[in-house]
């Protein structure tokens, strides 16, 4: 039998990993330069109002300042003129930093100061004076929601909520079995280990090469050339690395505005980063209000489904994402009316964190379903399972796949789910309340147009290029796992580049797409290779491959060998000769309505899971334990259960922090946010973690990605917090509907 060393589909270690534990992979802060200055940004103390005057010279004063940017003085740039919104950002006016006088949010940079090293221009900082003219402002979400308003203009990808179906409040009102809660969360801050950074480095020609901390170097490179009226070839942005993203490197922050204006204005390198600090009163993952309403039957089957949301956005810009949908989606009913409203405050505006309104917004459906469980006396499980949809009733679309059913049945087979006893306060270990709960979690399965490079040297060493970065994901390894199985080489001839803006087209990494689509890229960059290498090979005299097809080949162990017959083959290096060619190369695009791209707008595509979690609670004491999760997930294909593994496993963290910890508390007499470190805003440590447990569940795809990947990067934190705070119901007889849970709330 004629077999490759697959890799795809084995659990590889991360290729970038030694560079990554050794201190070699450099990130952009770490770019260094003769001649760097550094630049520290000044933040306004106050959330709305105007600066009267801002007195810099006690700045300049100190020796080493290089100069001092405020609203008064700044290089006028061509964004001054026009607003320019990036690739992701939402409608409305987006911030420009040193624009004008107007204060919007506390924490807006209103001056940066720019030094020979970054204590003394952090020292600086501190002496400029500002004298403020305070307008009244608005930062409490909990007056703000009752002047919300449905977004005049929707965000460009992200789906509205479906129309109204029947008449989902008068069956409410007629349903037997009825329940209806309001659910909060709290704004999140991402908080990624590399804090936002950009070092501008000028070469000789005047170009521009940018290090910046960002999750789409295309998109920097973008908005740099928009924003200072320059030509895209001027302009280079490079991210090989990414110390964690999760959202909060889609869009381009303002230390990248800052740091280039600084170093176009000085005309030397010049590198602004943001202490953790500055990290916090930036962007997050809005505040969200959530009122649900189910009316079901006595048999636990759903007539009504009521999901409402009004989430926090900023004065200037309508941030938005997917909420209240997946009520619609997750399980049928008659009658559904899904809302999904904004508030304004005087913030900065929220962007985009790790799957953006699922966990939200499913937290608050998943709590209502385990209210209905009790309700009406029927399992968790089994009320799910009564009520599963078979087909995408927002769009009334069949799914591509879906095996949502054998996660719930594998995720409660694991977690020992029969084993429960369904009365509250009923299970306990000495003064321990035990909790279990269970909560299902629906993602986004998407592709984007994306295009990769595949170049192979006579050496028999082959070289992908792609644009996308690798956030921390994985995607070095499984780009490097794809292209070996093609060509039928060793992983360690695959020497994979990404982050880089000179490199084939890709759009951020988000979404849960870049496997699907930077892998399908390079799959079909690869194909393309595998023809050519087929027809050089054929031409030789004498061929053993001069009547084969590409079905009747296979590449493995760096030759084109006849499967029919493996001794008959042709080493690539022979074929590459036999062209007269050093090298081949191949540049291709994949994503809809491209090579291969086969999901037709007839079908709807998710990655789904079922969460199983236990929680101990000391019963005087409040201290509550997640000690076990279990997370079954079907997400198509999955290239790599190490990597796939860890990104579930990352996700779970998360959703420990979403229902635990993570709580951005701000002071509304200031309009700011007060628990600015990572000592005083909580998230899971390694302490917080017990056993997590992540079941792929089989699921084929042939319809989402040529690869049928289906994508894993956010489905893990859906649906988490809600088993945990089920589960807490389940120990406690408490109702928790406020995120985190904290001990006062248990207690
Ligand atoms: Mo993700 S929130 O699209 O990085």
């Amino acid at each position: 039998m004629l077999k490759n060393d697959l890799h795809v589909g084995a659990p590889r270690s991360r290729v970038d990993g030694p560079a990554k534990v050794t201190g070699q992979a450099t990130y952009a802060a770490e770019f260094t330069t003769p001649d760097l200055a550094h630049g520290y940004i000044v933040e306004s103390a106050i959330p709305r109002g105007r600066i009267r005057s801002i007195d810099t010279r006690a700045a300049e004063a100190v020796p080493g300042v290089v100069r001092v940017f405020t609203h008064e003085n700044r290089p006028r740039t061509a964004w001054f003129s026009f607003s320019y919104q990036d690739m992701v950002g939402p409608p409305g006016k987006p911030f420009r930093p040193l624009y004008s006088d107007e204060i919007q949010y506390s924490g807006q940079p209103i001056a940066l100061v720019v030094a020979e090293s970054f204590d003394v221009a952090r020292h600086a900082a501190s002496l400029v004076a500002v004298d403020y003219e305070r307008t009244e402002h608005e930062t409490d979400l909990g007056r703000a929601r009752h002047d919300s308003y449905e977004p005049p203009k929707r965000r460009l990808g992200i789906a509205p909520p479906p129309k109204p179906r029947g008449d989902a409040a008068a069956a409410f009102g007629a349903a037997p079995v009825r329940v209806a809660g309001e659910y909060a969360i709290a704004a999140e801050f991402h908080n990624p280990m590399e804090p936002h950074a950009t070092t501008v480095i000028r070469g000789e020609d005047g170009k521009l090469t940018v290090h910046d901390k960002t999750q789409g170097v295309q998109n920097s490179q973008a908005y740099v050339a928009s924003v200072f009226g320059l030509s895209k070839d001027d302009v280079r942005v490079v991210a090989p690395f990414v110390g964690g993203g999760f959202g909060s490197g889609l869009r381009p922050q303002h230390q990248l505005f800052l740091a280039v204006m600084a170093s176009l204005a000085l005309e030397r390198p010049v590198r602004v980063e943001l202490t953790r600090q500055q990290m916090f009163g930036h962007v997050h993952r809005p505040e969200t209000i959530n009122l649900v309403s189910l009316g079901a039957g006595e048999d636990g089957k759903l007539r009504s489904i009521q999901h409402q949301a009004i989430a926090a956005t900023s004065r200037f810009e309508d941030h938005q994402e997917v909420v209240v949908n997946w009520s619609g989606l997750l399980y049928p009913a008659e009658h559904v009316d899904l809302r999904y409203e904004l508030a304004k405050l005087d913030i900065y505006s929220p962007g985009d964190m790790r799957a953006p309104g699922a966990p939200l917004g499913v937290f608050a459906l998943e709590s209502a379903m385990d209210e209905l469980a009790v309700s009406t006396g029927i399992d968790p499980v089994e009320l799910r399972l009564r009520n599963y949809a078979e087909r995408d009733e927002n769009e009334d679309k069949p799914f591509t796949s879906k095996e949502l059913r054998e996660c719930y049945r594998q995720g409660a087979e694991r977690f020992g789910w029969s084993r429960r006893d369904p009365r509250p306060g009923s299970m306990r270990e000495g003064h321990e309340l035990i909790g279990w709960g269970m909560a299902s979690g629906v993602w986004e399965a998407n592709m984007m147009k994306t295009s990769a490079r595949a170049k192979l040297t006579a050496d028999g060493r082959l070289a992908i290029a792609c644009a996308t970065s690798d956030i921390g994901t994985g995607t070095y390894t499984i780009l490097a796992q794809i292209a070996a199985d093609s060509l039928g080489l060793p992983m360690e001839a695959v020497e994979v580049s990404l982050g880089d803006s000179t490199l084939p087209d890709s759009p951020v990494q988000g979404g849960s797409w870049t496997a699907a689509s930077a892998g399908s890229a390079v799959s079909a960059a690869c194909l393309s290779l595998r023809k050519e290498l087929l027809r050089l090979a054929a031409k030789i005299d004498g061929s053993p491959l001069a009547e084969a097809g590409l079905g009747d080949v296979a590449f493995t162990q760096g030759s084109i060998r006849l499967i029919a017959d493996p001794g008959r083959a042709v080493p690539l290096a022979q074929a590459l000769a036999a062209g007269g060619k050093e090298s081949l190369e191949a540049t291709e695009s994949a994503g809809p309505g491209l090579i291969g791209m086969m999901l037709p707008k007839s079908h709807s595509s998710y990655t789904h899971s079922a969460v199983f979690a236990e929680v101990r609670i000391d019963e005087e004491l409040g201290v509550l334990r997640v000690t076990r999760i279990v997370s079954a997930v079907a997400a198509g294909r999955i290239l790599n259960p190490k990597t796939a593994r860890s990104q579930i496993l990352g996700g779970v963290v998360w959703g420990v922090g979403m229902a635990l910890h993570e709580e951005g508390m701000t002071d509304h007499r200031l309009g700011r946010v007060m628990n600015h470190s990572l000592a005083e805003y909580h998230v899971p440590v390694n302490a917080d973690i017990h056993d997590i447990e992540v079941i792929f569940v089989e699921e084929e795809d042939e319809k989402t990605s040529p690869i049928g990947v289906k994508g894993l990067g956010e489905i893990g934190v859906v649906g988490t917090a809600a088993a945990i705070a089920n589960a807490v119901h389940h120990a406690t007889g408490k109702r928790i509907r406020n995120l985190p849970i904290t001990i006062d709330k248990i207690l």
